[in-house]
């Protein structure tokens, strides 16, 4: 096996020092009773900076917008209390030698109606779908939008405010902001939908508003991905070219980091090229990014059907990834799954204690360990 040593090097990102290339990729748990993050979480949090995680993306955490929320008992981003817990969630990471990133999120059609905070609001998308063809809540209008926007910006100054390091955007996977990105929800006749570009304008926006509230030197994270929650198979980019007319703009409005979300990240993205997403986005932009998916797993992500076998942990993948970074594919990868089984997987890996590391099991979601 390649040696593990690549990972663990100091990274030096134009805005980011971080002390190895390991990332916690963000992952929702719902254990904030009234959408407050409590000495659980920032135990939980702890244990993974304390495991040598070199940068943690929190769980989704919504900012403040009636509609933003789609899960019981998830974090928010927004008011007293929860500004209160993510500063003890900061302290305790950073005390752990670690840095943290709150991941902005808003769900837009994806919404269980009776989900608190916002009661009954009916969930706000692009055109009103949620899925292709299927309408859901009511589409956006423009103030709907400008609230959208002006709470991100204000999540982000909150973000830098109580010390966190980055913030990251959720722009993926099928949720409000890929809503936009995504022909399957945005059929808009105004100046947000109609092709890729314009499609782009929402993001845009938020990115723009974003990096006005958090000035020049403060690092944007932008998550996006090809697939969606609503279909696995959609693409928003079949080509390169594509994929570049589609990530210069969000550069140029601010973002420092791409994050990109793939299921296996040993998948080629594009025929003709063994580049992943990451690899793609870092060659077409010039800009760091984070490549993610099944890292220390070797089955399917299926988190919807509840059917996913997930097999144990296989160090093969990870000789793998060790293959890709020598090769500079890309500047950090994140842990998702692997790192809800063992906080300490990134201390684990370094020491090169494979098989001292839990598989993953669906039924570790029920505690916050
Ligand atoms: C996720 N994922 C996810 N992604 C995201 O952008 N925001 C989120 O809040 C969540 N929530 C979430 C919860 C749970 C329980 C899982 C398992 C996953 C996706 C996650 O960040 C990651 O991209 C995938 O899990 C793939 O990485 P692994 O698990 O294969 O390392």
């Amino acid at each position: 096996m390649a040696s593990v040593d690549i990972l663990f090097q100091p990274v030096d990102l134009p805005k980011l020092q971080l002390k190895n290339r390991i990332v916690m990729a963000p992952m929702t748990r719902t254990f904030s009773p009234g959408n407050v993050p409590n000495d659980k979480v920032v135990e939980y949090y702890r244990r993974r900076a304390e495991g040598g995680t070199g940068l943690i993306i929190t769980e989704g955490t919504c900012i403040d917008h009636p509609a933003a929320s789609g899960y019981p008992n998830v974090p928010s981003f927004y008011g007293e209390a929860a500004l209160a817990g993510w500063k003890k969630v900061v302290d305790a990471v950073h005390e752990a030698g670690g840095k943290i990133a709150p991941q902005l999120w808003h769900v837009g059609g994806i919404r269980r109606p009776g989900v608190t905070p916002g009661g009954d609001t009916p969930g706000h998308s692009p055109s009103g779908m949620a899925r292709p063809g299927k309408v859901t809540g009511h589409a956006m209008e423009q103030a709907d939008i400008d609230a959208v926007v002006a709470g991100f910006a204000k999540a982000a100054a909150d973000a830098k405010a109580i010390g966190m390091d980055a913030i990251e955007l959720h722009g993926a996977h099928g949720y409000l902001i890929d809503q936009f990105f995504w022909d399957g929800t945005n059929d808009r006749g105004d100046a947000y939908g109609g092709d890729l570009a314009d499609r782009s304008r929402f993001a845009l926006e938020i990115v723009r508003a974003v990096r006005a509230a958090v000035g020049e030197d403060f690092p944007i994270i932008f998550r996006y991905s090809q697939w969606k929650q609503q279909d696995y198979s959609a693409r928003l980019c079949e080509t390169p070219e594509a994929l570049g007319d589609f990530l210069k703009p969000l550069a140029e409005a601010g973002v420092d980091i791409f994050h990109c979300s793939t299921r296996r990240f040993w998948e080629p993205e594009f025929e003709g090229s063994d580049l992943n997403l990451a690899g793609w986005t870092r060659k077409l932009t010039g800009k760091p990014a984070i490549t993610v998916g099944s890292v220390g797993l070797n089955a399917d992500f299926l988190p919807n059907d509840g059917t996913a076998n997930f097999r144990e942990a296989e160090p093969a993948s990870i000789d793998t990834l060790l293959e890709r970074f020598e090769k500079d594919e890309f500047d950090l990868v994140a842990v998702g799954r692997a790192l809800i089984a063992n906080p300490d997987w990134a201390n684990q890996v370094r020491d090169g204690k494979f098989e001292g590391l839990a598989a993953y099991e669906k039924d570790m979601l029920a505690e916050l360990v």
